[in-house]
């Protein structure tokens, strides 16, 4: 299967090489190659703003034509499976699809397929893409991986930020730690308190708490999280002066995040959007070019 599923298969070099096409882009329109014969859809089974919309932006900036895909209105109301209709799409003459699933892995039973798919967010287990753009924005503010500290705050155990993330982290060398109430941790990272991420880490990575997934066993209050596990201005603020705060949105402001910290000086997380197209531009291009 072509495209991008996972980046488990991805070698830190690979990986590099994504994140230097998506700066070189970023800095230099002149280098972005045009696909104007090509025509991408995104199918989206589970709701998103940033993903969905910059990858239509990445197209667009690549000369591509997307095409938008709602389940609701299409023929998956009728019964019609994820592989029926990738494929129906292929023999339209797509020549690609991106796709967001519940499902962990749903790409497996895609095997058959013959145009690239792009994964933008499989159930808990992944989300390249993100973090691609995480990595990117890292990059972009300490020129490295090796060794840098990371503590991924919140919902671990729901979160396919979190898994992606910290599997690629430890394998680019980086130290990475998870914080967070026992019932959102697993044995994604050893565990720390917040109170040493604060200190000690070059990046904290929040995280959102999918109220709409468990609501029901969150047992604490919003105020209670917040003043627990959440980036309050005093805690920004006492973190190393270099460090930076990250989040791959949508925010809960007053959750994980005090709502004067989404944009503090440390706080990387709406230029994190902004890299997201040039990474999603990055990633069509060199699968386009046979070169992922
Ligand atoms: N970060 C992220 O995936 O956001 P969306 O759900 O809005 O795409």
């Amino acid at each position: 299967m072509n495209g991008l599923l996972t980046l488990k298969g991805l070698s830190p070099n690979i990986i590099q090489s994504i994140i230097d096409t998506a700066v070189s882009f970023k800095n230099d329109s002149s280098k972005v190659t045009s696909f104007p014969d090509k025509k991408m859809v995104t199918l989206f089974f589970e709701n998103s703003t940033r993903t969905q919309y910059s990858f239509q932006v990445a197209m667009l900036n690549l000369g591509i034509t997307p095409i938008g895909f709602s389940s609701i209105g299409s023929s998956i109301a009728k019964g019609e499976s994820l592989y029926d209709t990738v494929k129906t799409f292929e023999y339209l003459g797509v020549d690609g699809v991106i796709i967001r699933h519940s499902q962990n892995e749903f790409y497996k039973e895609l095997e058959n397929v013959n145009i690239p798919i792009f994964n933008a967010g499989d159930g808990t287990a992944d989300h390249p893409t993100q973090t691609l753009l995480d990595l990117m924005t890292i990059y972009e503010r300490f020129g490295k991986f090796d060794g840098l500290k990371i503590a991924l705050v919140g919902d671990i155990a729901h979160s396919r930020v979190a898994h992606g993330n910290a599997e690629v982290m430890k394998r680019l060398n980086m130290d990475v730690s998870i914080v967070g109430p026992e019932i959102f941790i697993d044995d994604t990272a050893p565990r720390i308190t917040l109170d040493q991420a604060v200190d000690t880490c070059d990046i904290v990575n929040l995280l959102r708490v999918q109220f709409e997934r468990h609501a029901d066993v969150i047992e604490m209050s919003k105020d209670d999280y917040h003043s627990l596990y959440g980036m309050t201005k005093a805690r920004a603020d006492r973190m190393k002066k270099d460090a930076i705060i990250m989040h791959p949105a949508p925010v809960n402001r007053g959750v994980e995040i005090a709502d004067s910290v989404v944009e503090h000086k440390k706080s990387r997380i709406f230029e994190q959007m902004r890299n997201g197209v040039y990474i999603r531009m990055a990633v069509i291009s060199m699968v386009f070019e046979g070169k992922l």
